[in-house]
């Protein structure tokens, strides 16, 4: 049996990244423009973006709720797995980055489908769940506090629909360190994984993602 070791896992990160990591000019450009912005470099990788618009694309693709939007990086792929005229509602705390990513979805020519809230996410997601109804969130995407990821998950739990999915990031590690240090998700990930409704698995993808897909 082949070892991993950290330099084999460092080149497989990169292998991905080559070779499934195509992107356009514009998202290829995007972060960098945001740190330069001064926005923290911490958006999914393309490769974990192409994921996310693959995954989206499998669902109904008509709504899409995220909550961490940074520079709106993951917000354009997701967007881009919706129908054509599925919609992103997309959260976001700090005012900066709230404004730079509004840009990025005019530039992305998505702006009419993207609804951006600034604002914590538990509270907005408290908002949503009077104002949807049952069945209306095909994605769930979470990528902000990951403490609050059981709360993001129970306060939409029932808006999903059988066949949505729930995908988080950073289930296996932050950029803190990694889930045996005790950074991750391992409460959200139990919780999940113990909740009949859901099918849940993770890729050892970068920091881990997670894909929980409602069966009932
Ligand atoms: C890891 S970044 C999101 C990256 C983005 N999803 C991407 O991959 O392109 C996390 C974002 O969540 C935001 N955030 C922090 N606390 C939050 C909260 N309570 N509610 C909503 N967003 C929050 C941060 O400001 C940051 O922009």
């Amino acid at each position: 049996m082949a070892t991993m070791t950290p330099e084999t896992w460092d080149f497989i990160n990169r292998y991905s990244r080559e070779v499934f990591g195509s992107q356009d000019e514009h998202l290829a450009g995007l972060m960098e423009d945001a740190v330069t912005a001064g926005l923290p470099a911490i958006a999914v990788g393309p490769d974990v973006g192409r994921l996310l618009m693959i995954l989206t694309s499998m669902t109904e693709g008509r709504l899409a709720v995220e909550v961490g939007t940074l520079a709106g990086y993951s917000g354009i792929w997701l967007t881009r797995g919706l129908r054509p005229d599925g919609r992103l509602i997309t959260i976001e705390y700090e005012p900066l980055h709230a404004r730079f990513a509004a840009q990025q979805f005019v530039d992305a020519g998505i702006a009419d489908r993207v609804d951006l809230r600034i604002g914590a996410g538990l509270e907005v997601l408290a908002q949503l769940a009077g104002e949807l109804e049952t069945g209306d969130i095909d994605v769930l995407f979470l990528d902000a506090i990951k403490s609050e990821y059981i709360g993001y998950f129970e306060l939409v739990r029932s808006l999903i629909p059988v066949g949505g999915l729930v995908i988080a990031d950073n289930v296996y590690g932050t950029g803190e360190g990694w889930i045996d240090q005790g950074h991750g998700t391992d409460e959200f990930n139990r919780h999940v994984a113990a909740d009949t409704d859901f099918e849940a698995a993770a890729f050892p993808f970068r920091e881990g993602v997670m894909v929980a897909l409602r069966v009932s």
